[in-house]
């Protein structure tokens, strides 16, 4: 009836050899799996209750079976325990990091003035704090060299890091998400693809009412600069989301076509058709577009 090594290696041990495991195992980008996925923290804490409920247990166990030992058995089987080299290191780091003297030992620090029977221990300061001290005092030396004396960023940079990294971050998201636009956020698309298909929708749903030439029919001219519900890309994306006015013949297509190709369909228009002249033009309609100045 041997209880393994001591639980104070084995359950910490397990623990790490299970978390370096997972970050092994599990692809999570940059960042440690622990912190990308949040189920994994309640995992470890399960797998840490675990394996401690598993080891009282155990410990009940042997205890329960200690008792049925004969007196004799029972002080081998301790003798035999505070023998393995795990207790006796342990025991060992642990007197020394507490520093404290046996009461036996006592006599050595005692100081020698006595208050009506009471006297005073000189107890030494405990290791595990003076070396802690210690380690904050080389910490702080090293901080000091690598932010004050060498200059190593401060707040404001790490700062502007950060931001610049967001930045970037929102521009790739765009990139993949440009069916997310609407009348606010809307840009004039360039790229030939989206104009490409700008040209198909246009071609598809607009020319019964603006001609294939945007010269204009049921709907007004689309390649004079005169504007009825204004120009420039965002007016036109919402002229083409939410419809013209009642009554008109200009219906909503948001019902019909994606954001993303009301915006590839826009940029063809101010692209492709504004500007150019057509076969048989419309006299023009509204107000000259001027765009407004950005500050
Ligand atoms: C049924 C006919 C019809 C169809 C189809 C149609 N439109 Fe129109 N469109 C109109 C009318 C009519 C107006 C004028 C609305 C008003 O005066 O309020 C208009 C207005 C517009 C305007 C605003 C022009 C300005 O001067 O402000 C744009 C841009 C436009 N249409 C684009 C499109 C696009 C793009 C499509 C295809 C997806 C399309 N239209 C399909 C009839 C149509």
């Amino acid at each position: 009836m041997k209880n393994g090594s001591a639980w104070w290696i084995k359950i910490p041990l397990a623990f790490f050899l299970i978390l370096g495991l997972m970050e092994l195992l599990i692809d999570s980008g940059d960042k440690p799996a622990i912190i990308e996925y949040p189920l994994l923290q309640i995992f470890m804490v399960f797998i840490l209750f675990l394996m401690i409920i598993i080891q009282i247990i155990l410990n009940a166990i042997e205890n329960v079976m200690f008792q049925t030992l004969s007196e004799e058995a029972k002080a081998r089987y301790l003798e035999d325990k505070s023998n393995t080299w795990e207790w006796k290191w342990g025991k060992r780091t642990y007197e020394k990091l507490l520093g404290s003297k046996p009461m036996e030992a006592e006599q050595e620090i005692i100081l020698d003035h006595n208050y009506d029977g009471i006297r005073e221990l000189n107890n030494k300061l405990p290791p595990w704090w003076v070396y802690m001290f210690y380690a904050s005092i080389v910490f702080a030396i090293i901080y000091m060299l690598r932010f004050h004396v060498f200059g190593g960023y401060d707040q404001d940079l790490e700062y502007e890091q950060d931001v610049a990294a967001a930045q970037l971050e929102i521009e790739a998201y765009k990139k993949t998400a440009k069916d997310l636009v609407d009348a606010n956020t809307v840009e004039l698309m360039t790229d030939a693809s989206d104009l490409k298909a700008g040209k198909t929708i246009f071609e598809s749903n607009c020319v019964a009412c603006h001609m294939a030439d945007g010269g204009g029919g049921i709907g007004p001219n689309l390649t004079d600069e005169h504007w009825i519900l204004g120009g420039g890309i965002k007016n036109v994306f919402h002229t083409i989301s939410e419809g013209g006015r009642d009554g008109k013949g200009m219906i909503a297509w948001k019902q019909t076509l994606k954001p993303l190709e009301i915006a590839q369909v826009s940029s063809y228009v101010l692209t492709n058709i504004n500007g150019t002249p057509p076969a048989n033009p419309k006299a023009p309609e509204g107000d000259i577009w001027v765009a407004e100045e950005t500050p």
